[in-house]
């Protein structure tokens, strides 16, 4: 259930108002107003009078706004997007997602999306939508719309390793990650995020997401880092559900946790040794041998 619907045609969905407030809190972040995404007339308005939001022929009109809410493992984050569910008239459904974002960096991560779609799967941005005149005016923390096109989430990349280590998935399918990852390093960008989160796998491409806090690529010491910190954050995560669940971390699951840093650090000619965010994530891993295993990326 990772998309709470939040507002429709017909008013506040149940589902959102049941939710306990701490949760409603992180579907809804301080700041997400005063761009009023829970009003579905401004949307409509937004949806078809904006030009850059056009692509479609005839009126369209909102069905449903939902909000992220991350229910997997160990994922506790407050989230600012939106997904839109809009109907062309006469047409079908069509989905659209929108993130609330300053100016700084909305428009920052518009750019990045538009020249790394050319090179590397990325949500494709429509517009940066932002309210100049409030923006010269006084007003404390004003918000733009991030509008870009959604993606098909099947898995996260922390959820694939678990999947592929606990229940025998049968293929790995790394490469067109691999392949992303390397092209985002040679268009000059180093993501400095890069978590199973910001991984989408639509069943057969996976998708790069989320480049707010990334900075100019400076050479292979950033691959290193964010090599570290991808299977750093995802081997927390599976420490977690197994420490949880009381897997014992051997046999099998021992050898396809294995299977998969060789694999996938296999593709890319690197070695982990010395990178300061080995010994930051060891420390949030408890299993003693999955921990010797992940520290050893780093030594030797
Ligand atoms: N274009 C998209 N299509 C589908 N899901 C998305 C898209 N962008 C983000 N998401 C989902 O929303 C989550 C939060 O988005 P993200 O860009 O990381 O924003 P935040 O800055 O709030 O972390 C992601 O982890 C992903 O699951
Ligand atoms: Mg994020």
């Amino acid at each position: 259930m990772s998309w709470v619907a939040i507002n429709s045609q017909e008013g506040v969905s149940e589902s959102f108002v049941t939710l306990p407030t701490i949760d409603q809190k992180r579907i809804l972040p301080h700041g997400t107003l005063p761009i009023n995404i829970l009003n579905i007339n401004d949307l409509n308005y937004t949806l078809n009078n904006v030009s850059e939001l056009c692509f479609d022929n005839g009126t369209k009109k909102t069905l449903l706004i939902e909000g992220y809410y991350p229910h997997t493992f160990g994922i506790w984050a407050t989230h600012k997007l939106y997904r839109i569910t809009y109907q062309i008239e006469g047409g079908g459904e069509q989905y659209i997602v929108a993130k609330i974002m300053n100016k700084k960096y909305g428009e920052k991560e518009f750019k990045l999306l538009l020249d790394l779609s050319e090179c590397l799967n990325v949500p494709t941005p429509f517009h940066f939508l932002y309210d100049e005149e409030l923006g010269k005016e006084d007003f404390f923390d004003v918000r733009g719309i991030l509008w870009m096109n959604y993606v098909e989430n099947q898995i996260h990349f922390e959820e694939y390793l678990l999947n592929w280590c606990i229940t025998g998935q049968k293929k790995l399918e790394l490469k067109d990650l691999t392949k992303s990852l390397c092209a985002l390093w040679s268009a000059g960008v180093k993501h400095n995020d890069l978590k199973g989160e910001h991984l989408l796998f639509t069943g057969d491409e996976w998708f790069i997401i989320d480049f707010e806090k990334s900075v100019p690529y400076s050479g292979k010491e950033d691959i290193k880092d964010e090599l570290a910190v991808l299977i750093g954050d995802s081997t927390a995560y599976f420490d977690g559900f197994i420490t949880y669940h009381k897997i014992s971390f051997e046999g099998v699951i021992k050898e396809r946790y294995l299977a998969f840093i060789n694999e996938f650090l296999s593709c890319f000619d690197i070695n982990l040794k010395g990178n300061r965010y080995i010994s930051v994530f060891s420390s949030a891993i408890q299993n003693k041998v999955l921990k010797s295993i992940y520290l050893s990326l780093g030594v030797g």
